[in-house]
């Protein structure tokens, strides 16, 4: 049977091999000689069949993760790695289904997780497994924390609904014109189950005299008319800092809503381009919805206020992407179509459209190191004084709660 194959293939972890296919022994970790993995299976697959997900969870899983699904301590395990805690929300509502499956599935290596948690293929079926979700699920009882599938790809300009724990790495060129290039630095850290604060440390260069162009991926315009001369000018840009808070989530219709606010601090210098005359306050929303076959649709909307003598501005944005995966369990590639509409509250000013096609793709077997490139493309407003210019953007991103930027490669 198929299970007898997996003992076969990693004649090296018999002790291991034991535990997967016939983890009913509950002291199996305690067993040492290779011989073991002869002894009939007090369960298997086919006779979990039928089985509810708790039972399953119990012959097959709750020897490593104990029954009520803490973790045994390492005094009770034969290997030295920690086994997570599924009732702690934090760490468990985070994780979406479909990772799980495949690190059950396939055993932790599929994500770049330690091999003593095994592969369950051959034992129990995906089918088996999503019922052992069903009860794994059950294990975190405060349904306050937003679940990870409503975690969907981080666009280049769209805020996510999404309350993260992430940093990211901003990176924009101007592609036409004598612009120039931004980078930027955000920090976001969630607190408590629906909250999260963030800073963004933006850099900029200039080629001298040209105008400014905004810091497209934080929508602040400065407006540095009088800046001249000649040379490249750089420095350090805006900095923001925000707060984030998820008033709604439902992962049964698919959707998380979230509003915010963000101080705009004039720390980069006007009158290299590199920003704002004075600070100023913005306030905002954001959705987002599950679409069929992985599918999905962001939105992000909210006004800026300058806290100076400048106008207003208005912004929305819309994407809609899709992800698609190498194999089954590999690799994640999304390509998303962005749509950016901003106005400022003067007199004369015209609305600006902006598209950016774009694709993010996962780097590394955790699939927690991330990468997305796009283009920014004016659609108008692209002409006279204030042309803005075709812009590369890019980010790398660390998801730094599933690990450091070199696990899990
Ligand atoms: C032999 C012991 C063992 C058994 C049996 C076992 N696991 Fe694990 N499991 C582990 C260990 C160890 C880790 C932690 C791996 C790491 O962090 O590198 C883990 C981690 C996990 C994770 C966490 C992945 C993440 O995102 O951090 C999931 C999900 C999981 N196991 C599910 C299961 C399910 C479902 C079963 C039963 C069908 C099961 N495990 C049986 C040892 C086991």
């Amino acid at each position: 049977m198929a299970a007898e194959e997996d003992l076969r293939v990693r004649p090296t972890r018999p002790r291991l091999a034991l535990v997967a296919t016939a983890a009913v022994t509950t002291f199996a970790l305690a067993v040492t000689s290779p011989a073991t993995a002869q002894l009939p299976l007090a369960a298997n697959g086919e006779e979990l069949a039928n089985a509810p997900g708790d039972a399953i969870y119990a012959a097959s899983c709750a020897n490593c993760h104990g029954l009520d699904g803490t973790g045994l301590p390492p005094s009770l395990l034969a290997f030295e790695e920690e086994v997570p805690d599924f009732t702690d929300c934090d760490f468990a509502a985070r994780e979406p289904d479909g990772d799980w499956i495949a690190v059950a599935h396939e055993g932790g290596p599929v994500r770049g997780f330690s091999e003593m948690m095994p592969a369950f293929r051959g034992a129990l079926t995906e089918e088996q497994l999503g019922r052992v979700m069903g009860y794994i699920r059950t294990l975190c009882t405060d349904d306050n924390w937003p679940r990870g599938e409503l975690n969907l790809p981080r666009p280049l300009l769209t805020e996510k609904a999404y309350p993260e724990d992430e940093w990211v790495v901003e990176l924009g060129v101007d592609l036409e014109s004598d612009g120039g290039a931004s980078a930027a630095y955000v920090y976001e850290q969630r607190f408590g189950p629906r909250s999260q604060v963030e800073i963004v440390i933006p850099y900029g260069w200039r080629s001298g005299g040209a105008h400014d162009h905004g810091h497209d991926d934080h929508d602040h315009d400065g407006h540095d008319d009088e800046a001249a001369g000649d040379g490249l000018r750089h420095g350090l840009g805006d900095v923001v800092v925000g707060v984030k808070h998820a008033l709604h989530h439902d992962l049964d219709l698919g959707r998380i809503f979230s509003v915010g606010g963000e101080v705009i601090l004039s720390t980069g210098d006007e009158g290299a381009g590199l920003g704002a005359a004075g600070n100023a306050l913005e306030a905002f929303a954001s959705y987002g919805q599950i679409l069929p076959d992985d599918g999905f649709i962001q939105a992000h909307t909210g006004f800026e206020v300058p806290l100076y003598d400048g106008a207003s501005e208005a912004f929305g944005r819309v994407v809609l992407g899709r992800s698609f995966t190498e194999g089954q369990w590999g690799r994640t590639w999304t390509p998303m179509l962005e749509i950016q509409l901003k106005r400022h509250f003067e007199s004369g000013a015209a609305t600006t459209l902006d598209l950016v096609p774009q694709a993010q793709v996962s780097l590394n077997t955790r699939q927690h190191v991330l990468a997305n490139f796009g283009l920014l493309i004016p659609v108008t407003g692209n002409a006279g004084e204030t042309a803005r210019s075709v812009r590369l953007v890019t980010y790398l991103l660390l998801d730094w709660f599933d690990g450091g930027f070199f696990e899990g490669w």
